[in-house]
């Protein structure tokens, strides 16, 4: 096949993982005979720097004429100013705002010989499998912000339609799944939280009567995150609730690297960024974990394309290098020496058929 593809490396490692992406895609182009062009395009710090704008006019139309979008991270002590007028994070919530990328999936899933890399004790790990729905163009992102002197605010919104939505993407998967869905929210505290507990229920009893709903405050849902990983199947939750469980998460798995993401609206053009930030403390060292980048560009390849063959291909070679114990430093735990972002991409890419 052939698709047109923006790339927006960003800041920090966001370049440097977007880069071994790339040679991942490329491989599995040339083995599988395919044509990916990419338009590489400005976003975050980088943007800021060259335009004043995290998202550019550019940026904006390539991703409009584009059949997916691949994000590395933005953002960076450099343009950290709490005073400043513009910062990079509002160029990836512009982006998703833009395409209208309101689901975003992240899925959690542990490669048994990674249970040494977590935190968490080895006997909570087994069978962990989790994706966590995450909506992603509302709620406390997008209200109206203000600020003076003596007084901030940042107003907290969801319309019925963006809960109802968010709902049917996470029951459908909970359909193909374990039939068995979590909804996490603080309707003890939050009025857009009973919102969304209310239009829950109505949109679940109306449509999804088989599949069984479970909803949990997010004070509880982190302690059984850690406490009953298992437990859990498919999550769904707001906006800001999603982003703080999924870097919990992601210790489950080892590290924040690990972790891929595709974010989904209506049409199958998709936004596909790993879950971690910029990291400054590692940046332009040659240190970060590219599998969280290679998995989400996976999950382009199934979601976006329908190449289920080179998605599985992709995610089985990321499996047997770890298994291999080929490991950069964030997982390489006690018993493994450690390559860096390029040697686990040339590992990854050797085990690729
Ligand atoms: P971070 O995710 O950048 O880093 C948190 C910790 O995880 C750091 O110790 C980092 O070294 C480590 N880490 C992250 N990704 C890694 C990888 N691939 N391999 C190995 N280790 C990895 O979060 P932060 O430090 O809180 O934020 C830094 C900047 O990134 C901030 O400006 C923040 O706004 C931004 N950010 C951007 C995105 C994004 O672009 N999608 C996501 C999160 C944070
Ligand atoms: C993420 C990040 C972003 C978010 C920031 C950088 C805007 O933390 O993708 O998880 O909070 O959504
Ligand atoms: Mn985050």
């Amino acid at each position: 096949m052939e698709a047109l593809i923006a790339v927006l490396p960003g800041d920090g490692i966001g370049p440097e993982v977007c880069t071994e992406g790339l040679r991942v895609l490329d491989a599995v182009a040339d083995q599988y005979g395919h044509q990916f062009k990419c338009s590489e395009q400005l976003i975050g710090g980088a943007a800021i720097d060259a335009t004043g704008n995290p998202f550019p006019a550019d940026t904006r139309a390539a991703c409009a004429e584009s059949d997916a979008v691949i994000l590395g991270a933005v953002g960076g002590p450099k343009w950290s100013d709490p005073n400043a007028p513009v910062r990079p994070e509002q160029g990836i919530l512009a982006l998703r705002a833009n395409l209208e990328v309101f689901a975003n999936i992240r899925p959690v899933k542990i490669i048994d010989a990674l249970t040494d890399a977590s935190p968490i004790k080895a006997d909570r790990l087994g069978g962990v499998d989790i994706i966590v729905i995450r909506e992603l163009t509302g709620g406390i992102y997008f209200g109206k912000k203000t600020r003076d002197e003596n007084l901030a605010s940042d107003l907290c919104i969801y319309e019925r339609h963006e809960v109802e939505r968010i709902i049917r993407v996470a029951a459908r998967l909970a359909g193909e799944r374990r039939g068995k869905l979590c909804s996490i929210d603080k309707a003890n505290v939050l009025e857009t939280s009973r919102f969304w507990r209310d239009v829950t229920v109505r949109t679940m009893e109306a449509e999804f009567p088989d599949i069984e709903i479970e909803h949990m405050l997010v004070d509880a849902a982190a302690m059984h995150l850690i406490n009953r990983p298992a437990t859990f199947d498919v999550m769904v939750t707001e906006n800001m609730f999603g982003d703080i469980l999924t870097d919990e998460a992601s210790m489950l798995a080892g590290s924040m690297g690990m972790l891929p993401s595709a974010s989904l609206g209506e049409t199958r053009r998709g936004l596909y960024e790993p879950i971690h930030g910029s990291a400054p403390d590692i940046a332009g060292q040659g240190l970060a974990n590219p599998c969280g980048m290679i998995a989400s560009i996976a999950m382009m390849l199934r979601l976006s394309f329908g190449l289920d063959d080179e998605s599985a291909a992709i995610e089985a070679a990321i499996d047997s290098t770890i298994e291999d114990g080929i490991r950069t430093a964030d997982i390489a735990g006690v018993d493994h020496a450690s390559t860096g972002t390029v040697g686990m991409t040339d590992a990854i890419i050797q085990r690729l058929h």
